[in-house]
């Protein structure tokens, strides 16, 4: 009986199956090819990878139409070079497919076709018709989604955006190569690379693992009296002054820095975690603030310094496939 009611079942869904299926539409799949040392990235089901999901999303990433004024694109202030971020406090486009929460205050939680919508709908006040008008993104949205010029909606746009987002990944700087076996560290490498993973510089417990990052939020004690920060989100006083951990890798690239943009160069963001942290009220207990700080001596803050750009990524900031289409 139960073995002649899975056949059944299974003949009837290959009827259903073959009925729905439409043969014009047939994305290209894409695999993504990450080390094996970072934790496998989440991918929704409803929005799998394509080759054209992903060239619409980055046609959309480029498009100066996207603004209401018609004159700004995510990459006008996303910049390649920089990592995918400018002056300011703009942030870094690189490994987002492994963040829970985004913005400095982790203003818009979830994944990242929640923050595309974000982006397009509430801070760029998109006008839909920019892709309903267009021949070219007509094609691409039927292409991408199988979706008419009547069907097309934000939600596939934040798709699109998304895809593109989920293929900007960077594991090929030196840290990288030396996880591989490719690269030997040099001395000042090595000695800050250890201060960085042991109680003397303790910066591991928050830029953690291989994404230097722990998707959580800090007062490192920049100010006596913080902004406001994830209070801003959440209205906890215990959040006031918190902020998103940033991810380290391509840290040279992406001066200036902290949420403000207040240090220009790392030697300035190295002399506030040494002797500059300020005793705010929600400081992290990670955050010595005995001496202002861990510290560090001038040789230890070079060392560390050295290590952080062992994270550098050439290859990320040249990739053509992340540039202008
Ligand atoms: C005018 C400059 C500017 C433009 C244009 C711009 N952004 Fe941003 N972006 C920022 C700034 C500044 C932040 C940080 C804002 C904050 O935390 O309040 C940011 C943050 C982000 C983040 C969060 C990253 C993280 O690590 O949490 C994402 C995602 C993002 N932008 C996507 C986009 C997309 C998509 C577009 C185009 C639709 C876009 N941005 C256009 C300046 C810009
Ligand atoms: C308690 C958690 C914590 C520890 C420990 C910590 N950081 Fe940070 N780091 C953060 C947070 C959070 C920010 C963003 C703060 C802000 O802008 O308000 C940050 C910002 C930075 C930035 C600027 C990033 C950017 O994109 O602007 C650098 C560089 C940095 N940290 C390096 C280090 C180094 C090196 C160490 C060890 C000496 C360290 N951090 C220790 C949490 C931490």
């Amino acid at each position: 009986m139960k073995k002649q009611h899975i056949l059944i079942g299974f003949l009837f869904s290959i009827l259903l199956f073959s009925g729905c299926q439409d043969t014009d539409f047939q994305p290209d799949y894409v695999t993504l090819n990450l080390p094996s040392y970072v934790p496998p990235m989440i991918i929704p089901d409803d929005n799998p990878l394509t080759k054209q999901g992903i060239a619409l999303g980055r046609k959309i990433y480029y498009d100066q139409r996207m603004h209401h004024s018609q004159q700004l694109s995510c990459s006008s202030c996303h910049k390649q070079a920089h990592s995918f971020t400018t002056s300011q406090n703009c942030m870094a486009h690189i490994n987002l497919g492994w963040h829970k929460a985004f913005l400095w205050n982790g203003g818009v939680e979830g994944t990242l076709e929640d923050v595309a919508m974000y982006e397009l709908v509430d801070f760029f006040n998109t006008d839909i018709n920019v892709f309903k008008n267009d021949s070219a993104y007509i094609r691409m949205y039927k292409e991408a989604f199988n979706v008419n010029v009547d069907e097309i909606s934000f939600k596939y746009a934040t798709y699109a955006l998304a895809q593109f987002f989920r293929t900007m990944n960077s594991f090929n700087s030196k840290y990288d190569q030396w996880k591989r076996g490719e690269y030997v560290f040099t001395q000042a490498e090595w000695n800050g690379y250890a201060l960085f993973y042991s109680e003397t510089g303790d910066c591991f417990h928050c830029h953690a693992n291989e994404l230097f990052l722990d998707n959580e939020y800090h007062d490192i004690g920049l100010d006596l009296s913080p902004s406001a920060g994830r209070y801003t989100v959440t209205g906890k006083q215990t959040d006031f002054g918190k902020f998103k951990t940033p991810t380290l890798r391509n840290i040279e690239l992406t001066t200036p820095y902290m949420h403000d943009g207040r240090f220009q160069t790392l030697e300035e963001v190295m002399d506030f975690y040494s002797s500059g942290v300020q005793n705010s009220a929600n400081l992290s207990t990670l955050m010595p603030v005995h001496n202002g700080g861990f510290n560090l001596t001038s040789q230890q803050k070079a060392d560390i310094i050295a290590f952080l750009k062992t994270l550098t990524d050439i290859n990320y900031t040249t990739n053509p496939d992340f540039s202008a289409p």
